[in-house]
């Protein structure tokens, strides 16, 4: 079940670096792509940084609709997080090609992938040099959401062996998140 996370708290839902998918869509056109260098910028608004290669089909989208959703996908997605991180929706629809079930999302065009464990909907806020000269785009979080199971209390709460949120290294090879280690206070 998904749940609304308040804005305070919406740094906390990439703040351990998952890696993520982005959803984006235009008119007709929509899109998925894996993404793992994406982070936390800001407070309230809740805002991220997100290097979106000028390549990829997802740039475009993003460019032309100002909009898209990030997703935290889990290890029981690794293997989804794979394939659409290594296949152009240039080349195809990759919600029909891997069987990708969505939902509409509340403030963008883009869906909402099944089955993550967070989907944070956001709008670009235009910087267009830095997109030209880095492709890296700031975007402002205008809804976010979190799998109950998995966040509550305004915390990431992973089960010994539930699913939890992946960090891709490379070439398909991921760490899933690992245990709670508390500092002393
Ligand atoms: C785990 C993983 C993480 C990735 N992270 C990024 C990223 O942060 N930025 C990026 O531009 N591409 C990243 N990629 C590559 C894109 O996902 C890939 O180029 C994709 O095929 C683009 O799809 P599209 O053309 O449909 O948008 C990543 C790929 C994988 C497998």
């Amino acid at each position: 079940m998904r749940i609304a996370v308040p804005d305070k708290h919406v740094h906390r839902l990439l703040n351990h670096g998952p890696t993520t998918m982005i959803t984006t869509a235009h008119g007709t056109r929509r899109n998925v792509m894996a993404a793992a260098w994406v982070m936390p910028l800001d407070f309230t608004p809740p805002k991220f940084a997100a290097v979106v290669a000028a390549d990829t089909w997802t740039r475009e989208l993003l460019v032309a609709s100002g909009e898209c959703v990030l997703h935290a996908p889990t290890t029981l997605q690794a293997d989804l997080c794979f394939e659409v991180g290594t296949h152009s929706g240039r080349d195809g629809d990759k919600f029909e090609r891997f069987s990708i079930a969505t939902e509409p999302a509340t403030t963008v065009a883009a869906p909402l992938i099944l089955g993550c464990a967070a989907w944070l909907e956001c709008r670009v806020l235009v910087e267009p040099v830095m997109a030209e000269r880095y492709d890296l785009f700031v975007l402002e979080c205008t809804a976010a959401f979190a799998d109950e199971a998995l966040w509550y209390d305004g915390s990431w709460h992973f089960a010994p062996n539930g699913p939890r949120t992946i960090h891709h290294e490379k070439g398909g090879r991921f760490f899933a998140t690992g245990e709670l280690v508390m500092a002393r206070r």
